[in-house]
């Protein structure tokens, strides 16, 4: 039987940024250097897959120090941790490392430095997400108040409007947060924010790469985690941009055949922590059923890496 042509847009740059793969060896690195078990409070980054290849090497991945054993090395996640976190561990002389991404880091320094300087803070960024949770964290709670939509920019009851500055999430959507930025300055003219956003350059190129493949596509394909901020926000960068159906997959084996049927053309990305390795089974699951042409559409070269910890680089 003859199969259907398809044409696959490849969205480039996809998966993989500096940060996630930075925090992957770092892991990697604690185990080789410590020997297992070594403990991650949290995902390390935001994928089942990543998660799981780690644990099979000998880590454990608990939710709260508390659940960690004083005589271990624990490893804090790429999305970063409140103050308190690393404060605990050093109190119960603990071995720790940070593995939270540089370009987060830089926003809790900047959180950090205009709370200094007297000035409240404003966190653009998703409820409850271990990034928010970690920048809020910087400061004493109720420091940082959060809004997460135009409509919470409204009604936010700050202590003075002319000392105020805000951050944000680094994975959040580039087009929704220049809004609610917007919004901010309409209100607060005084405020003092980052010269753009605080959103990362892998979120800022995998969202300005999926822009051009939507619109040419009949289905966009992300493969990514539920809870991974960034590849969710793909798919709704997708929507926006004119693609009219759109699935968040883990693996090939979620993929929603019956409702691609009839496609002629499909736009692939994938979330800043899903491994090129799931990208690449997704493809032969379409070669499997369709004659397919990739077509790799690039849109941003990057070229960043991240050092791991001097820890890691020295001798045990
Ligand atoms: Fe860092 Fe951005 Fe990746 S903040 S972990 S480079 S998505």
């Amino acid at each position: 039987m003859t199969k259907p042509a398809l044409i696959l847009y490849l969205a480039a740059p996809r998966g993989f940024c500096a940060g996630v793969d930075r925090a992957i060896k770092i892991v990697e690195m604690a185990i080789e250097k410590w020997g297992a078990p070594v403990y991650v409070r949290h995902e390390i980054v935001h994928n089942k897959f990543v998660v799981d290849g780690l644990r099979d090497k000998g880590a454990v991945f608990v939710e709260e120090l508390a659940d960690c054993p004083d005589d271990r090395p624990v490893i804090f996640s790429a999305h970063g941790v409140p103050k308190s976190v690393p404060a605990a561990a050093s109190l119960r002389q603990m071995i720790y490392v940070d593995a939270t991404c540089p370009l987060v880091s830089k926003v809790h320094i900047e959180a950090q430095r205009h709370a200094a300087a007297g000035l409240q803070m404003i966190m653009i960024g998703h409820k409850g997400h271990p990034e928010t949770i970690g920048t809020m964290g910087q400061l004493a709670e109720g420091e940082v108040l959060l809004v997460e939509t135009v409509e919470d920019v409204a009604t936010v009851a700050v202590r003075d409007p002319n000392q105020l500055a805000f951050v944000t999430q680094t994975t959040l959507s580039v087009d929704d947060t220049r809004g609610i930025v917007a919004a901010l300055h309409a209100r607060f003219p005084a405020i003092i924010g980052p010269h753009k956003e605080d959103i990362c350059y892998a979120t800022t190129n995998r969202q300005e790469a999926v822009k051009t493949v939507a619109p040419k596509s009949d289905a966009l394909l992300v493969v990514g985690a539920p809870n991974s901020s960034n590849s969710r926000r793909l798919v709704e960068v997708g929507a926006k941009a004119g693609c009219k159906y759109s699935q968040l997959v883990q693996r090939a084996e979620n993929i929603d055949w019956r409702a691609l049927n009839g496609i002629r053309s499909i736009a692939i990305t994938a979330g800043a922590s899903a491994p090129e390795l799931l990208v690449d089974e997704v493809i032969d699951a379409f070669r499997s059923r369709y004659d397919v042409t990739v077509e790799v559409v690039e849109t941003a070269i990057e070229d960043i890496e991240f050092k791991v910890p001097r820890v890691l680089r020295q001798p045990a």
